[in-house]
């Protein structure tokens, strides 16, 4: 399919430069989004138009039964700014286990990552290059179709917007505080936990909101039946460092395949750091807090990167972790990680894909 291309004049980067140094996470867009929209069984009009507002109508089913679905990637500056995806192919794939779960029509996997790439030669001046910093890019499903009936939607749009964006945690790479959540549940077997539809992070507002306002950056959600074994944060997978050994719990269903997640377990074991995915309740990780065998934990993500965890609160009582400082696995990890999606480092997987 051909990509028009309706380009916006002038260019507002230029004309109000951003402080790559200040970003935050996802309040800056660029000036350009591409869209697509699916009618009569098939995706069509595939367009690059300036960013604006849509129009939608109230009636649209995404408004009333949150069909939607989406991903997050980044792109990276190289030292010799090339721009630089990670690995982009497995965004899209997840893309369409998610549009599977939630009942949308499949998309062309090739298609969306050349349509990324477009859209990348026309915004890539936004892409920063501070230590820290990379243009985040969102790739959404919404079901656009005006209808108040409840079943799957016959109409779409898929559209990729482009954000540049630093640390996604006010405290940058430095140790956070995690609640953990023992009575409201993320997800439960056969639910929408493996994939990412919007429902989900909905469903976990208000949880994070009481966590908030006593002092927690983000929630450990444990599972839905026991409320014992360890699952995700929200926006993370999870890992503990016991004797010397990352555990991080498995795909059963319930929690995020993260690409990120992937990464470390590959990264890790390379480094010769052993790592496990099993099953881990809370109750294991306080007692070996206790007996001083838990020395770090950290979670990872495409917005979080890898995230340190100095605290878990868990009914009322805070267990700092690893003296609440960055642990040398957790450093390893992220040092190795971040290095090459920066292109600071070699490359052996076949992970950069560049634009
Ligand atoms: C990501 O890491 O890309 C995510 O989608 C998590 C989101 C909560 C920002």
């Amino acid at each position: 399919m051909e990509i028009l291309i309706h380009k916006q004049l002038p260019n507002h980067k230029k004309l109000h430069p951003i402080d790559e140094g200040a970003l935050g996470f996802g309040d800056i867009y660029t000036d350009h989004i591409f869209k697509m929209d699916y009618f009569e069984g098939k995706w069509q009009n595939p367009r690059i138009e300036p960013f604006a507002p849509f129009v939608l109508s109230p009636a649209a089913m995404v408004l009333h039964y949150s069909q939607t679905i989406f991903e997050g990637l980044k792109c990276y500056r190289h030292p010799d700014r090339k721009l630089a995806l990670f690995r982009p192919q497995d965004n899209f794939k997840r893309l369409n286990s998610s549009a599977w779960r939630m009942a949308i029509p499949y998309l062309d996997e090739e298609f969306l990552l050349q349509a990324t790439k477009e859209l990348l030669k026309i915004d890539g001046d936004w892409v920063p290059s501070k230590p820290g910093s990379s243009l985040y890019i969102r790739p959404t499903v919404i079901a656009t179709e005006p209808h108040l009936g409840v079943r799957p939607a016959k109409e779409y749009l898929f559209f990729i917007m482009l954000s540049p964006v630093g640390p996604y945690y006010p405290e940058g790479f430095a140790p956070i505080k995690i609640y953990v959540e023992d009575f409201y549940s993320r997800s439960a077997p056969g639910g929408l936990g493996e994939i990412k539809a919007g429902a989900s992070y909905a469903g976990s507002l208000l949880a994070t909101e009481l966590a908030s306002q006593k002092g927690y950056t983000q929630l450990l959600w444990l599972d839905s039946k026991t409320h014992k074994l360890v699952e995700e944060v929200g926006s993370m997978n999870m890992y503990f460092v016991i004797d010397d050994t990352i555990v991080t719990a498995p795909l059963t269903g319930t929690i995020l395949p993260g690409i990120t997640r992937s990464s470390v377990l590959t990264v890790a074991k390379d480094l010769g750091i052993k790592a496990e995915e099993r099953s881990i309740s809370i109750d294991e990780i306080l007692e070996t807090q206790k007996s001083g065998r838990l020395t770090e934990s950290f979670g990872s993500g495409t917005a979080a990167v890898i995230s340190p965890v100095g605290c878990l609160c868990y009914n009322d009582t805070v267990y700092e972790i690893g003296n609440g400082k960055i642990g040398k696995i957790t450093q390893t990890i992220y040092d190795e990680l971040v290095g090459i999606q920066y292109g600071l480092k070699e490359d052996t997987r076949g992970w950069v894909e560049l634009v």
